[in-house]
């Protein structure tokens, strides 16, 4: 979705938004823009008003940079955005800031009352330079200015009259030494500095500056000037403490790798060994309680679990209601957020919601968890980044430290959610007395081998570059299936998504018993089938499967523990993985199809970190 960046100090402001946004290219554009406000020396006292430039470009930031580069603007205030398009096409008069009056506003989000307000405006007179709903806002602005003093109380009394998800920053040429700052159901951050300030849409823009953080509450407005920020709530000022954020500037710099993707692969063991850290307690085969965002007394009482997910997070919540089951033994289900809010779904008090969500500010997630909270579900954030809107709806959060991550393909932040989604299912399980003492030692001190056999399975990035350049790449494969049972459903479903997303290959993952119902229609010799089949009990089963893709000359890839050779002597591509504790085969088996996603996309040249028509957080509906 859309990225914003705002800066107020005493530094030239456009290298440090444009640097902010390319931290935020993840997130996913079309075009993007800068609005500075430029005082010159004096100005002020001599009673000259301010200028405001405002520079946009079509395309990716480097246009953006370039016109800069040959025009640069002057000013230490400024706002600038990345757009991905909601209304009106990616043009240059689409892009942010707009620019009414003395004021330039960007906006991430979706203001739903625009035609109505659009309607009003332009029966006011108003005229409208582009397609977008932040125009409005720019006019709405604009008009409470001519009776309102400050650009605060008319930024406030404009957002009055507006509905939807909005993020808004706005600068003014009438108030050169202010940014308002307004965030209602999209993300929006508030970095402090010493004498300077910062507005972002995510973390990692402003790392290079600063690690102090306020995260806005809905409803909020705030008020930046270079030494203080001011932030109002429902007409009243309120005080938000800033937190430190312990991610360093680096994590969010490629460090010598060609794709941030290929990176976050293999800071996968880390990222796992970061979840695990200081929860797991092998002395008492436990998880730490306070460490998991459940009390002892909603782990007993809880009746049925529901977690609730979108897209790869999804998947992980598939596995998770697995674990739930087997090793907690309380009933559990699992949802696709977008789904689960629009239809009659029965959740009550006795219910323990489980959302699922890298960001924490998936909007359908979101939307589903506050609907669940409303009718007396309580609520469990499992999500990567602190302060995301979903923990802050939530009754806990167990956040899973898998540390920033930029590629749109999530990957380490899916393995780091396994990690999470299975001590929590010790957690119930210990607690409920469903799990006994040996069982759950002997899982966890697999759980703690983990990162090593992931970091075995890692060694053979060679190899699946070689497959996916055999198979998928110089076959010019066009559609792909992934089977698997039982935990390796999931991963089958998160490896056909991973090649989807990225190399825009067709891919299904599927049931590996589902097959025989219709897919097997589709197997030729031209169909390379991915068979994820670890050491588990459904090995027997699996291997059945992989003979009738054989039989109708379908290619396999066979994903198998080291000494298998039942799939490995019919398969034409073998990738080994090491044994684990059948309970943990996700962990090891997902990593190969991640690393043969990523090198199929990287030999077919897309553009991995940011796939076409993908946004990292999806904050619209
Ligand atoms: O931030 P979330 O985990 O809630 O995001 C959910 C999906 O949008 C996300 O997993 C998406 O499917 C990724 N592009 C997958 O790689």
């Amino acid at each position: 979705m859309c990225g914003i960046v705002g800066y107020i100090g005493p530094r030239s402001c456009t290298s440090i938004i444009v640097e902010g946004l390319r931290k935020l290219e993840y997130r996913g554009y079309d075009s993007a823009g800068i609005a500075v406000v430029d005082v010159s020396p004096g100005a002020q006292a001599k009673g000259e008003q301010a200028k405001l430039h405002v520079v946009r470009a079509v395309g990716k930031l480097g246009k953006l940079d370039d016109v800069l580069r040959e025009k640069p603007v002057p000013g230490t205030v400024g706002v600038g955005h990345t757009r991905w398009a909601t209304h009106g096409r990616p043009t240059e008069a689409n892009a942010h800031p707009h620019l009414v009056g003395d004021v330039a506003v960007v906006h991430n989000g979706i203001l739903e009352n625009h035609v109505e307000l659009r309607r009003e405006l332009l029966a006011k007179g108003r005229k409208f330079l582009s397609e977008t709903d932040t125009e409005i806002a720019a006019h709405l602005i604009d008009i409470a200015l001519q009776t309102e003093s400050s650009l605060l109380v008319a930024t406030q009394r404009a957002l009055a009259q507006v509905r939807g998800a909005f993020a808004i920053v706005v600068v003014s040429r009438r108030e050169p030494d202010v940014i308002i700052a307004a965030r209602n159901f999209s993300p929006l951050v508030l970095g402090v500095g010493e004498g300077e300030n910062f507005a972002a849409s995510d973390v990692p823009a402003l790392l290079a500056h600063t690690r102090d953080f306020i995260f806005l509450e809905d409803g909020d407005v705030a008020e930046l000037r270079a030494e203080k920020i001011t932030i109002m709530h429902a007409g009243q000022k309120v005080e938000r403490p800033s937190k430190r954020v312990d991610w360093s500037p680096t994590q969010a710099e490629k460090q010598g790798y060609k794709h941030f993707m290929l990176k976050e692969i293999f800071e996968q063991p880390t990222a796992i060994e970061n979840t695990l850290r200081g929860r797991v307690i092998l002395e008492t085969a436990d998880i730490e309680e306070g460490e998991v965002g459940v009390t002892a007394a909603l782990a007993k009482s809880t009746r049925r679990v529901i977690l609730l997910a979108c897209g790869t997070s999804h998947h992980a919540a598939i596995a998770g209601r697995n674990w739930i089951e087997s090793i907690a033994k309380v009933p559990a289900q699992v949802e696709l957020a977008s789904e689960f809010r629009y239809r009659d779904a029965i959740v009550d008090e006795h219910d323990l919601i489980v959302a699922v969500s890298q960001s924490g500010e998936t909007a359908d997630t979101l939307a589903a968890v506050k609907d669940a909270k409303r009718r007396g579900a309580k609520i469990l954030a499992v999500v990567n980044v602190v302060g995301s809107a979903i923990p802050r709806v939530a009754d806990g959060a167990f956040y899973t430290h898998a540390g920033p991550e930029i590629g749109v393909a999530s990957t380490k932040c899916f393995t780091a959610q396994l990690a999470a989604l299975l001590m929590l299912a010790v957690y119930l399980g210990r607690r409920r007395g469903t799990l006994t003492e040996e069982r759950s030692l002997s899982l966890l001190q697999h759980l703690c081998e983990i990162p090593s056999a992931m970091r075995e399975v890692l060694e053979e990035a060679g190899t699946c570059q070689k497959v996916a350049r055999r198979q998928l790449v110089a076959t010019d494969a066009r559609d792909c299936l992934f089977l698997g049972r039982g935990l390796s459903f999931p991963i089958a479903l998160e490896g056909a998504l991973k090649l989807k997303e990225i190399s825009y290959v067709h891919a299904e993952g599927y049931a590996a018993g589902e097959m025989k119902h219709g897919p097997i229609a589709l197997i030729d010799a031209q169909m390379p089938v991915i068979v994820v089949a670890p050491n588990d009990s459904h090995y027997e089963k699996i291997a059945s499967n992989a003979q009738e893709v054989r039989a109708r000359e379908g290619r396999i890839i066979a994903i198998v523990p080291k000494g298998d050779h039942t799939i490995a002597q019919i398969a034409q591509e073998v990738i080994h993985v090491p044994d684990v504790d059948p309970e943990l085969t996700p962990f090891v088996t997902v990593v190969p199809l991640q690393l043969l996603s990523y090198y199929a996309a990287d030999l077919k040249g897309t553009d991995v970190d940011q796939p076409r028509n993908l946004a990292k957080t999806v904050t619209v509906e």
